[in-house]
Formats: C-alpha cells, structure tokens, sequence
C-alpha cells in the first residue's frame, strides 16, 4: 500500500504541530523529519530536541532521515527523543552494518538512503538488514528542487532486488514527488512518498496532501 510521508522542511516551523494536523487530516501517514548539520549538506535544520516536542503533538511515525555526518554518535538521542523510523546516508557511514544494527537494537526500524549518484547495488548485502531504502531523487540540503528522472531507474532496480532476494523493505523517494511526477515514481515501484512543498507549498496542507495521496493510490491501482 502506498503511503503519504509530509516532510516537515517545508512547513511553517512556528507552527508544526498544527500543520502536521493537517497533513494528517489530508492522509498523510508518516511525518518525515529532515536533520542536516550543515557538513553532509549545505543547510542545518532540526534535531533531537525538536523531534521530542513532536513526538508530544502526534501520534503518526516519525521518521528522521540523518544527513549529518557520524550520525552513531546522535542514533541513541534519537531513539531517546521517541524516533520510530531513522535511516542514514550510505554516503556518510564508514560502518554502515553497524550504523543499521545501533538503530535497531535502540528499538527503531533501520533505513539506508542513496544519494542520486550512488548506486543502489551497493546495497545488496545489507537490504535484509533494512526496513526501506530511501531513493534521494534530488541532492539532498534543500526542499523545492526538481525531480531527477534517473530515479525512476533506481527505484524499479530496488524493487527488482525486493522480489529476488524475496525481502519485504520498503521502497521510500524523497525529492520533487509533485501532482506531475508522482504517477510514475508509483509505477516504477516506490510505496513511500515523501512531499514537502507540494505539501506544504501553498498553505493548503490538507487538500494538497489530499490530492496527492489520490493520484498515488490511483496509480497504484489501489
Ligand atoms: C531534501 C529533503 C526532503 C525535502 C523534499 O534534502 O530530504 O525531505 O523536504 O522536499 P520536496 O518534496 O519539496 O522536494
Ligand atoms: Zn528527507
């Protein structure tokens, strides 16, 4: 079943919870939560602190995609401010095996993310370890870019990998998942979306979430 994850990078900070409410209202499932430190990635949002105060305002997953560098060192004080999803870079685990075990055994569900221009083969050896694989289809740093269309190469691939190997990981893509891309990203394979300004973009949270989620589950014939 597919799945609406808004990312929070694009909504109104003084008012998160409120706008998460609406996202919530409009279908979305999952709250994805941006963490960059300003050296994986050229912008610095939100931490551990921040993610406890939402964990008091909803009930929804929260699912914290770590684009910090050394992120074994923060993956406990994730787990302690009540994260239930956190996936790190591949490009920024020297360990990753380790990275993927620390999160589980701190009782969170393990995801790997790839940057565009990694390869998703990579990942063969440790996808049983993982509960998704987040497919960046934009560089990662900032909401509001445009689609990389090679993505969709990236993702039919995992999904090609998933049934092969006959795992159960889910396929997330995160980046320029718009009304006008994701059909495709659906078809190609992918059951986590993660929309931050088509979103939150516009001030309509919940009918922009609403309309998106429709046109999703329309493609995946559900
Ligand atoms: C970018 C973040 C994304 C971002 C996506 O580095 O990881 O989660 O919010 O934004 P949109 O949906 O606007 O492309
Ligand atoms: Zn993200």
């Amino acid at each position: 079943m597919v799945e609406l994850l808004p990312s929070i990078l694009s909504a109104d900070f003084a008012h998160l919870a409120g706008q998460i409410a609406a996202a919530s209202r409009g279908g979305g499932s999952v709250v994805h939560v941006d963490v960059m430190d300003g050296h994986f990635v050229p912008n610095i949002t939100i931490g551990p602190v921040v993610v406890k105060s939402l964990r008091k305002v909803t009930r929804l997953p929260l699912d914290c995609h770590l684009m910090i560098e050394n992120p074994d060192a923060f993956i406990p004080a994730f787990a302690e401010a009540g994260a239930d999803w956190v996936s790190v870079h591949y490009e920024t685990c020297r360990h990753l095996h380790r990275s993927l075990e620390l999160i589980a055994c701190h009782g969170m569900k393990p995801g790997v993310v790839v940057n565009p221009a990694t390869r998703v083969d990579l990942l063969v050896e440790i996808l049983p370890m993982v509960h998704h694989v987040l497919v960046m289809s934009v560089n990662p740093g900032f909401g509001g870019q445009k689609f990389i269309e090679f993505s969709l190469d990236k993702i039919r691939r995992l999904a090609q990998l998933r049934q092969e190997l006959g795992l159960a990981f889910r396929i997330e893509v995160d980046g320029g998942v718009t009304c006008e891309t994701v059909a495709r990203i659906v078809r190609a394979g992918a059951d986590l979306l993660v929309a931050g300004n088509a979103i939150f973009g516009a001030g309509r949270p919940e009918e922009d979430a609403r309309a998106l989620l429709a046109l999703a589950r329309q493609a995946a014939g559900e």
